[in-house]
């Protein structure tokens, strides 16, 4: 693997072959648009508390109003972002080549620059369930800032039970559809771009490695070094939001 601060002309010329490309998405693409990735501090009312703590059934059986409260947070906070030029360039590369959305993310800043084809592999801030018969909630939510202590989340129309993100957390399985769909995506692209991830969490963290056996080049976009780089064909050690538009400008 190259690490490299600039783009190499050969990773130009392969994304400029490419037909089909997948992107495997990670916080740090959500970064430059000031969402904070999950080793970030956070910060405010949650500051003193680390997402990877939160996350987790653990922290919602334990109080469910306060995991409610801070998924209510990242919610608002989300819907003040937009999508980058990083997003931007993925959206319009759909024009050239079919591109394909593999995100560990949560937010929806992919959808919101134009990408149609995204898939969620740890859910989506934006979709709801009921936690003990997940049936789906479709009522609005109150985002706005708890003042006092954190609120209590919805009950479920259906049964009465607490609602709950429909997101992934820690030590619960993959929703299956998203993941064969990654598998699939990343094992039947020309180009691979593994964008701002830390390549920490599993089975995400694995797709890479599909693409690496099967010879098909991979792209890794990030400012640091992660344990996928050495797997990659070139690491770029640069941002999304600066990688992302020149590598859609090669087409
Ligand atoms: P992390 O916060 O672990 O890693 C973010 C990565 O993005 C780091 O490697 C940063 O160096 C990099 N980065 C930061 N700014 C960037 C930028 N502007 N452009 C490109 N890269 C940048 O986030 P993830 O790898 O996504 O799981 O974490 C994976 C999973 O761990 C999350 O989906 C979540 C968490 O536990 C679940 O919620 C199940």
């Amino acid at each position: 693997m190259a690490a490299s601060s600039s783009i190499p002309d050969f990773a130009l010329e392969v994304v400029k072959k490419a037909d089909s490309i997948t992107v495997l998405s990670g916080a740090g693409m959500s970064a430059e648009s000031g969402v904070p990735t999950f080793r970030d501090a956070q910060t405010g009312l949650w500051e003193r508390f680390d997402a990877a703590a939160l996350a987790t059934p653990e922290a919602w059986n334990r109080d469910p109003d306060f995991v409610w409260s801070w998924y209510m947070w990242r919610h608002h906070l989300v819907r003040a972002t937009a999508p980058h030029a990083g997003h931007l360039a993925l959206a319009q590369w759909e024009h050239s080549a079919d591109v394909t959305i593999v995100t560990q993310n949560v937010d929806d800043l992919h959808e919101r620059a134009g990408s149609s084809h995204v898939h969620h592999l740890h859910g989506s801030l934006f979709h709801f369930r009921c936690a003990q018969c997940s049936f789906a909630y479709s009522d609005e939510v109150d985002d706005s800032e708890p003042h006092e202590s954190p609120r209590p989340p919805p009950r479920c129309q259906r049964c009465g039970g607490q609602i709950r993100p429909d997101v992934v957390w820690f030590g619960e399985m993959l929703p299956s559809k998203p993941w064969e769909a990654g598998v699939q995506a990343v094992d039947s692209c020309d180009v691979l771009l593994v964008v701002g991830t830390s390549g920490l969490v599993y089975p995400a963290a694995g797709l890479p490695q599909i693409a690496h056996e099967k010879g098909i080049p991979t792209i890794e976009i990030n400012p640091d070094e992660t344990p996928l780089s050495r797997e990659c064909t070139v690491s770029l050690r640069m941002s999304a939001a600066t990688a992302l538009p020149i590598l859609a400008r090669s087409r």
